[in-house]
């Protein structure tokens, strides 16, 4: 353990990886539309076509009521070449009445499906359309809240929250690259609205915004510059930053401990592990909850002794995406301050192959709960299910820091991709009424996740002749093995699994986000514990 120091980045001159880059300008604007002096007025419309059938034409409408806006449009919307379909643009530069350089269009889609998912995505798919085009300011108009549509401040909070999504490019390491960062996005808001209730989810959604773009930024950097020590760097600079309590610990606390499973995906590595803990403790609550968020932070995943296939395996860099999906919801909840004790625990450390590596059979004994109770012992059976083996004893100690409700987010499964694609991601839980708050929550989040079974059929298939439990249960329910492994260690306190692997890297671009890291889970953590 001799080469187990703390090391400094080889190429950081200026910054921790993972520093957040966005310089964007937010501003709420109360002033006439038709007036404002922009180099480009955004608005929003709505296909209002009610019939389904294949010969109904579409039905574009402007969600405004400006009237030189509307009179500036009328030739487009008439010619029939501006459907309003989701996520569809369409640019005129110098509209006639207007003082906006520009006027871009972007379609909601069908109106009854004009959801804050929508809105969010257009306002996404409107940064990211000027991005490439260097124009570095938008004013983007609020819809008017029609009884069919959002209310101001939900359309406000997904507005701004898909600019900051949509502003995001993963492209700090390369040399050529031009920063093509909005510099200035300002909401226009139309009259009548009620400001304070405005300005209170403009402010929100910035937060909100900003710490997905943190996690995002994190799970962009690559295993060689964001190792664990440096992710537990990282967490420490943003908690100082936001007023959280950290600690970081490693090789000996894990020894102290005795976290025999996370230290066994460690002890390959020359890299070494790093035990992150956060907390958020605000005064005068009487409520004896306190939150456990637990994340995988694996580094880099190359399988250990049981190496993966060469075949993507850069990818693997992002297996840390559950642990930095907790890092940028304490952020987010240090800041919108909600009433509930909050506690996180990240396990980062890195899995390689090496003289020092776990070999498939050894047996690990994980962290007691406390000195009267011994660890579960675990049969390894395969190195490269480990991020199980990690999360096993993060969540014991946050139990053990007094967790009374736990939630965790991992890449965990290939299985889960395989069943959910990377559409939905996978959920589990082992009490219904924490997983009702969590599953309400994602109609604010807009974020999609899949509840899957637990049972004792499949604990069967976790059980070991040689320890307590082995790590693996083989091919066929795979994500739902590894959910019941995590479940001993949970023992009976309220708690839901998140298994975020087809989702933590978006492969195919769309309008309203880069190609790169997504933040997936920030939010709808975020709002479970806002909601509590
Ligand atoms: N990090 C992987 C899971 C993963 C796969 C994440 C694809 C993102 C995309 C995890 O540690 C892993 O290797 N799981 C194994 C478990 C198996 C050995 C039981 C898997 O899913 O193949
Ligand atoms: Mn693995
Ligand atoms: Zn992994």
């Amino acid at each position: 353990m001799g080469n187990h120091e703390f090391r400094l980045p080889h190429h950081s001159p200026t910054a921790l990886p993972g520093e957040i880059i966005t310089t964007m300008r937010t501003q709420l604007s109360f002033a006439p539309i038709s007036g404002i002096e922009t180099e480009l007025l955004a608005v929003l419309a709505a296909d209002t076509q009610t019939s389904n059938t294949s010969d109904a034409k579409p039905q574009p409408a402007l969600l405004t009521a400006d009237a030189a806006v509307l009179a500036a449009v009328k030739a487009v919307l008439a010619s029939g070449e501006f459907k309003a379909g989701a996520n569809e643009t369409m640019l005129l530069h110098a509209p006639a009445g207007l003082a906006a350089k520009r006027l871009l269009l972007v379609g909601l889609g069908k109106q009854a499906k004009a959801t804050a998912h929508a809105v969010r995505s257009a306002a996404g798919t409107a940064v990211r359309f000027i991005k490439p085009r260097g124009i570095r300011e938008i004013v983007l108009v609020l819809p008017e809240s029609d009884p069919k549509m959002l209310p101001h401040t939900a359309s406000v909070r997904a507005a701004v929250e898909g600019a900051f999504v949509g502003d995001f490019d993963p492209d700090t390491y390369r040399s050529d690259r031009k920063d093509q960062s909005v510099e200035s996005f300002t909401l226009a808001v139309p009259a009548g609205a009620d400001l304070t209730a405005l300005e209170a989810a403009f402010t929100e959604a910035i937060i909100i915004g900003e710490s997905q773009n943190f996690t995002r930024s994190l799970v962009n950097e690559p295993g060689n510059k964001l190792t664990p020590t440096i992710l537990g760097a990282r967490a420490a600079l943003m908690a100082a930053e936001v007023g959280l309590g950290c600690e970081v610990h490693s090789t000996e606390k894990l020894r102290e401990l005795k976290m025999g499973a996370f230290w066994s995906v460690s002890q390959g590595s020359a890299e070494p592990p790093a035990l992150i803990v956060l907390r958020y403790e605000p005064e005068g609550v009487k409520d004896g909850s306190v939150l456990g968020l637990v994340g995988k932070g694996i580094t880099f995943d190359s399988g250990g002794i049981s190496i993966k296939p060469s075949d993507k395996m850069e990818e693997m860099k992002t297996d840390m995406a559950g642990g930095a999906a907790m890092l940028g919801a304490m952020r987010a909840i240090a800041l919108l301050k909600p009433k509930v004790r909050v506690l996180c625990v990240v396990c980062a450390a890195e899995n390689m192959p090496s003289g020092t590596a776990q070999k498939p059979g050894d047996v690990q004994t994980a962290m007691p709960f406390s000195a009267d109770k011994p660890g579960k012992t675990i049969e390894i059976i395969n190195t490269d299910a480990e991020g199980r083996l990690v999360l096993a004893d993060g969540l014991t100690y946050a139990r053990q820091l007094g967790a009374t409700h736990l939630i965790d987010a991992a890449t965990l499964t290939g299985a889960c991709v395989v069943a959910l694609g990377h559409v939905t991601a996978g959920a589990f839980s082992n009490d219904d009424e924490t997983w009702a708050k969590f599953d309400a929550a994602l109609s604010t989040s807009g974020e999609k996740f899949w509840r899957l079974p637990l049972g004792e059929e499949y604990a069967e298939m976790i059980k070991s002749d040689i320890g307590d439990i082995k790590n693996t249960g083989g091919r066929w329910g795979g994500a739902i093995t590894a959910a019941e492994f995590l479940k001993v260690f949970v023992e009976d306190t309220p708690w839901i699994h998140l298994d975020i692997a087809g989702l933590a890297w978006v492969e195919d671009p769309k309008p309203w986000i880069a190609k790169g890291p997504s933040g997936v889970a920030v939010r709808s953590i975020l709002e479970w514990v806002r909601r509590f």
